[in-house]
């Protein structure tokens, strides 16, 4: 009987470990900040669901690795399964990054959803530019799904077999598989991943099919024939590569409805993004998409969780394929976790929010000089039914600004991200009382206040 539901494979030793870690934490942090807020893996699981990220293999390790081991409990390769990283020529295997990812997953106790086996995209270029008799297309990709869900029988929890096979009107998009080898290389290619790795729940993934539409009613109705024909297929992963303010409103019903015809849903791929700069405004209208999405998958017993496509903004696809589009994740390009983030949690249960401005310790930035190409700078942390013991307070400069000098506090600035930290002397806030710091930047063309979020020394 295969299970339908997520397997946790998390250890008595990990867990044990993860809360002596979150002691720590506790012990460290600033009243009202985040450190101590329960982790979303763990805040999931007691729902029995999974929450997870996209991951980049090349990235795990410092801040990044941590909230990726501790926020999440099951990840996805970004690019590291897809073909054309795998083998980049015929016969000559990469495996190096997606072995990372696994191992990395298994060391924090995480599923891995496997991503992907037969896309039209991101192939390599000798499969790509060949030509081909339906016959070699069909040995070729047989030998493909045998050697890489082969290779990680037994360690994947779901592949995504088949990624975004329809087009928007719902006809099958045209591709290498679809042109040569007709409409079943879906059914074939799920067979053959479920003679490569029993174990596996097998999906087909798409875009645009979160609500109710075309597409998604093609993919409904695929899903329903391949069950009727016997072909092993146990979920639909919903991307969910969303526009601020547009999550559809039959979201819902649609999961219930796969829900109906005996599969899985998984959210797989979900990001928010917005048109830059972010804004405050923007950023609440964010968290309620993220907790539209969540709730939905709460509500409905056979949506397994929800996978972000990247947790942080400085690890994000969508400014490079998106132009003028961003801060899409649950964090921050300096690891601060934003709006959506703390609504993810409430949606999971959990009772965090942001620290309240009104009870505990605010940052407020200021410019307190500017001429032509720079401008001074200070941001007060200032206490009031709270102190602290240690600061962090970091932002994202929106048009440009660069950091050229900072006193009594420790900064820097990668890409647009700033981080500046208490120096030796200043980390204690009392209750009722504030601090201080300063810094010089450059700006050019126009240079808007950014919000500061304040946390804990790392
Ligand atoms: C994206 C990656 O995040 C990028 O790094 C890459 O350049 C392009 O692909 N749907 C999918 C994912 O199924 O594999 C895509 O990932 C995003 C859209």
């Amino acid at each position: 009987m295969r299970s339908t539901r997520p397997r946790f494979l998390r250890s008595g030793l990990v867990s044990a470990l993860t809360g002596l870690t979150a002691l720590g934490a506790l012990l460290f942090a600033a009243p009202g900040a985040q450190a101590a807020d329960t982790p979303l893996r763990d805040l999931a699981a007691a729902k029995g669901k999974l929450i997870g990220s996209a991951v980049n293999p090349a990235k795990l390790t410092g801040t990044y690795g941590d909230i990726a081991g501790r926020e999440f409990n099951t990840v996805t390769p970004d690019n590291a399964m897809k073909w054309e990283s795998v083998e980049p020529s015929r016969g000559t295997y990469n495996w190096g990054p997606a072995d990372q990812v696994v191992a990395f997953a298994a060391a924090h106790g995480q599923q891995v959803r496997g991503h992907t086996l037969v896309w039209h995209s991101q192939n390599p270029g000798w499969l790509a530019n060949g030509s081909w008799t339906p016959a070699q297309l069909s040995t070729i990709l047989q030998d493909h799904i045998a050697a890489e869900a082969g290779r990680y029988k037994g360690r994947i929890a779901a592949w995504d077999v088949v990624n975004e096979p329809f087009n928007e009107d719902g006809t099958y998009r045209s591709s290498i598989w679809y042109n040569g080898l007709g409409q079943d290389y879906i059914a074939n290619a799920l067979t053959w991943a479920r003679a490569a790795d029993p174990s596996a729940e097998l999906y087909i993934n798409d875009y645009n099919v979160e609500g109710v539409n075309a597409k998604s009613t093609a993919l409904y109705n695929l899903v329903r024939s391949l069950k009727q024909r016997g072909v092993p297929i146990d979920g639909v992963g919903l991307q969910a590569h969303l526009i601020l303010g547009q999550v559809p409103a039959t979201l819902q019903q649609n999961i219930q409805r796969f829900a109906d015809l005996g599969v899985d849903v998984a959210i797989t791929e979900l990001d928010v993004r917005m048109q830059l700069p972010s804004t405050s405004a923007k950023l609440t209208q964010q968290a309620a998409d993220y907790k539209a999405v969540a709730d939905a998958c709460v509500a409905v017993a056979r949506c397994v969780g929800v996978t972000v496509w990247g947790f942080t903004d400085s690890d994000s696809w969508v400014p490079d394929v998106f132009s003028g589009y961003g801060a899409a994740t649950p964090y921050d390009e300096a690891f601060a976790p934003k709006p959506a983030y703390h609504a993810i949690a409430g949606s999971l249960g959990g009772t965090t929010t942001p620290p309240d401005p009104g009870t505990g310790c605010t940052a407020a930035y200021s410019v307190v000089n500017q001429w032509n190409s720079g401008f001074t700078g200070q941001v007060r942390i200032s206490c009031a039914g709270a102190a602290l013991s240690s600061w962090k307070a970091t932002w994202t400069f929106g048009a440009g600004q660069t950091l050229t000098q900072a006193w009594n506090a420790d900064c820097t600035q990668s890409g647009a991200a700033v981080t500046c930290t208490n120096a030796s002397y200043n980390g204690t806030v009392p209750d009722g009382g504030s601090v201080t710091f300063g810094f010089n930047a450059s700006w050019n063309g126009s240079n808007p206040v950014p919000v500061v979020t304040l946390g804990r020394t790392p």
